[in-house]
């Protein structure tokens, strides 16, 4: 596999096969870094972003690898360079691969499909967001070990987000018991899962994954009742006192406090919130690993297999 952007073509063993190798970053098993060989990659983010920018930037430095950071803001995009033009450039200076995020759906894997370098999908618009499902599904793996029948509901704004898609799809093929959880006009008919209210969700979920409203996608500029969608369809205090012992509480952030989740359960107990960010570092110098070794190995500059 040439890029990493989506959930789609990542197969039961491919992922599984990740997720060890994230465990082996983690613990210290293995140590794969770059230093040596001088090795330059590019962050692109078109959209805002804390988590997923700053995470890749981490996991580049601890890689060893040299990083290059672009500013929209203050860079020849503004004087209208294409994103092409923009990602050719870079590989012309010599970057090994591109990691970018695009406000339009299927940017990324348009991208990909033209450049030689790896590209890794930061998020395109409302379309998928591997790296932080890659993360989400490694947090889920550390708790309880196997996806097999694993219980998990993902609720909120399913419509507008990347996070959902890439996740529903990753986890039906690890084999959990994929559930969604929304209001009417947050729904997406095209993900074929069973909904749930939430009162249901939380008593029968092994996780429970939160989501943003991203009022910056909406169309319709739908009033927002904050407490009253808390009461409605987020996780209250209640809510959380009803949830299987075991169970755990996701969200890939930015969280609203006090709209999809209480303000005080963001560090409760059962959340594995910050957990899942600290986790984003390690499943992206693993993702960062895998696409320079299959570029390295197509080019003939390493010669052994190596199995994910
Ligand atoms: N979860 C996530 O993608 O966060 P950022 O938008 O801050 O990168």
């Amino acid at each position: 596999m040439k890029d990493f952007v989506s959930m789609k073509t990542m197969t039961k063993d491919q992922l599984l096969g990740l997720l060890k190798r994230i465990e082996a970053i983690e613990t210290g098993q293995v140590k794969p870094s770059y230093k040596k060989e001088e090795m330059f990659i590019a962050n692109l983010f078109y959209e805002p972003s804390t988590r997923t920018k700053m995470s890749f930037e981490v996991a580049e430095k601890k890689l060893g690898l040299n990083v290059l950071d672009f500013h929209v803001e203050s860079s020849s995009a503004l004087k209208g360079e294409t994103v092409y033009d923009t990602a050719k450039t870079f590989e012309a200076i010599g970057a090994k691969a591109i990691v970018i995020r695009h406000p339009k759906e299927n940017a990324v894997q348009e991208l990909a499909a033209q450049l030689d370098i790896p590209v890794i999908n930061g998020g395109d618009g409302k379309g998928e967001h591997p790296t932080q499902s890659l993360l989400d599904l490694y947090t889920m793996y550390q708790e309880f070990g196997s996806f097999e029948g694993l219980k998990v509901t993902i609720v909120g704004d399913i419509l507008h987000s990347r996070v959902a898609r890439s996740n529903a799809i990753a986890l039906s093929t690890l084999g959990a018991d994929v559930r969604l959880s929304a209001k009417e006009s947050y729904r997406d008919d095209t993900l074929d899962f069973p909904y749930l209210e939430i009162d249901e969700a939380v008593e029968d979920s092994d996780v429970i994954m939160l989501l943003r409203i991203q009022l910056e996608r909406h169309s319709s500029k739908e009033a927002l009742n904050k407490a009253d969608y808390l009461n409605q369809y987020g996780l209250t205090i209640d809510r959380y006192n009803r949830l299987k012992e075991h169970a755990i509480v996701m969200h890939p952030a930015p969280v609203n406090r006090g709209v999809e989740i209480d303000d005080t359960l963001v560090e409760a107990e059962k959340s594995r919130i910050f957990k899942q960010m600290a986790n984003g570092v390690y499943s992206r110098m693993a993702v960062i690993e895998m696409v320079l070794f299959q570029q390295q190995l197509k080019k003939g500059e390493i010669k052994h297999d190596f199995t994910y």
